[in-house]
């Protein structure tokens, strides 16, 4: 019998991207192999994203591409993983002819079982959430690479009233943190140079007492050189410990992407997001003391129910005072099944659109000032490569997730930790030049911690 070849493509999240690694090492683990040419593939799986409709239309559109596919060679099977199969279920292999199977984030052991069944002419659907799944004992598929992610938690109890992911993720609950730490012991030894660690609200994080500090901090401790990021966190649940352990440790980056949503605190009420704006700039001055140098980024929503002109002006109010690095930024979308879906979706799309262009505009324009402000300065950057553009620039991060672009220099290539002095800016981008390899700072160097 020949070796199943998978094609797999990937949207939405990082827990997705995070998650396609778990699938991919399921299927390794039974012999499959892996291809970049969907024409060479005989399984095609889509993994996807239902946050909001245009996340969803895209998929459709896909699909009526991959149809042309299957119709040159008969004996191909197509899946449909991820957040769109949890929701859709059935209906997407009812209205869906190409697809053949159907399964959801907790069910991915099972998917060998619903390829085998597929091929035997046989459509599956397997969507059961779990209370428990985590995928602990298994190592996910990667290729080499300086940059891993790592799902610490599945799920999210939130229930914003806007939002689909508690419906196709299920319910909250945290990895083991010793598997955790021994994978990361694996990642050092292979020479990844920064983890991402992933969840809905990995503030709420809890392994037997162990709490998201407590597992950053383990983490940190793994290897002083590899640089530690996590998303998302949720502004209520982010505690003082929290930013205390960031403060502390050099590798734990000092960034936080702390999504806000709205500046008005009736919309934040109608959203179910559980804290005023007060709490949130209390919050946001809170870590810019203890945290001295940390950057934000955030997510916002334009055109929620009800939303008035005086509320989005408060949303633009708050991003004046909060001065995030960087924003993602989108037009509300009515999801079937949330709260929300219930209340009339009532500022016209073209408003929406207004609004949102305006939360864009002012989003670059606050972007663009801080980048300015940090000609100039030194920044330590982990080198990730050539620049998009040429090959005589090399392109890293830093800490606070800014690009940095430099030229070339002998013997500093992808994985380096270098410091580069910081001469021009855009609202997206640095560059500077090259003045030594940094020498990474060790916990003690950087201890804030006061009390
Ligand atoms: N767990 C994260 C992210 C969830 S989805 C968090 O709580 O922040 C990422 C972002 O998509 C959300 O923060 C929100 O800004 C946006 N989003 C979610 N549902 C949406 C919807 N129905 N319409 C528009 N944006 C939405
Ligand atoms: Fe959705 Fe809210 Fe959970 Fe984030 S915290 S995943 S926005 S329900
Ligand atoms: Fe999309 Fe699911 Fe992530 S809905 S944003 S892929 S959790």
């Amino acid at each position: 019998m020949s070796i199943n070849k998978v094609y797999i493509e990937t949207y939405g999240c990082q827990m997705n991207l995070a998650d396609t690694e778990v699938v991919k090492s399921i299927l390794n683990n039974k012999g499959y192999e892996f291809t970049e040419n969907i024409n060479k593939a005989n399984v095609v799986l889509l993994n996807t994203c239902s946050v909001r409709d245009n996340a969803e239309q895209r998929i459709y559109g896909r699909l009526g591409n991959i149809k042309n596919v299957k119709s040159k060679n008969d004996n191909v099977v197509i899946g449909i993983l991820g957040c769109m199969a949890e929701r859709l279920r059935k209906d997407l292999i009812e209205d869906k002819r190409v697809v053949d199977l159907v399964v959801g984030p907790d069910e991915y052991r099972r998917l060998p079982e619903f390829i085998d069944s597929a091929f035997a002419g046989e459509k599956g659907i397997g969507v059961k959430l779990s209370k428990t799944e985590t995928y602990d004992d298994i190592i996910p598929y990667r290729e080499e690479g300086l940059s891993a992610w790592i799902s610490v938690m599945r799920g999210c109890d939130k229930f914003c009233t806007f939002c689909v992911v508690p419906f196709t993720r299920g319910r909250e609950r945290s990895r083991n943190l010793d598997s955790i730490v021994r994978e990361i012991e694996q990642l050092s030894e292979r020479g990844f140079k920064e983890v991402t660690l992933l969840g809905q609200n990995v503030n709420s994080y809890n392994d037997n007492g162990n709490d998201f500090a407590d597992l950053l901090a383990a983490t940190a401790e793994v290897d002083k050189t590899m640089r530690i990021r996590f998303t998302t966190s949720h502004p209520q649940d982010l505690s003082d410990k929290l930013l205390y352990t960031i403060a502390e440790y050099s590798n734990l980056c000092n960034y936080i992407h702390l999504p806000v949503q709205s500046g008005s605190n009736r919309i934040l009420e109608l959203m179910n997001r559980t804290y005023t704006i007060e709490h949130y700039l209390n919050l946001i001055d809170k870590a810019r003391k203890i945290i001295p140098g940390v950057s934000f980024s955030t997510d916002i929503i334009s055109g929620f129910p009800t939303e008035t002109e005086e509320e989005h002006k408060m949303t633009l109010d708050v991003m004046k005072k909060v001065r995030y690095d960087g924003a993602y930024m989108f037009k509300y979308s009515p999801r079937e099944g949330t709260k929300a879906y219930r209340m009339k979706d009532d500022v016209p799309e073209e408003v929406k659109a207004i609004r949102l262009s305006e939360i864009i505009d002012l989003q670059q324009k606050i972007s663009y000032e801080i980048n300015r402000e940090l000609i100039g300065s030194t920044e330590e950057v982990l080198v990730e490569g050539f620049s998009r553009k040429s090959d005589d620039f090399l392109a890293g991060r830093t800490g606070t997730n800014k690009v940095v672009i430099f030229p070339i220099v002998e013997g500093v290539s992808a994985g380096d930790y270098v410091d580069v002095k910081i001469n021009r800016a855009t609202s997206a981008t640095l560059f500077g030049d090259f003045i030594q390899r940094s020498n990474i700072k060790t916990t003690t160097d950087k201890l804030q911690r006061t009390a």
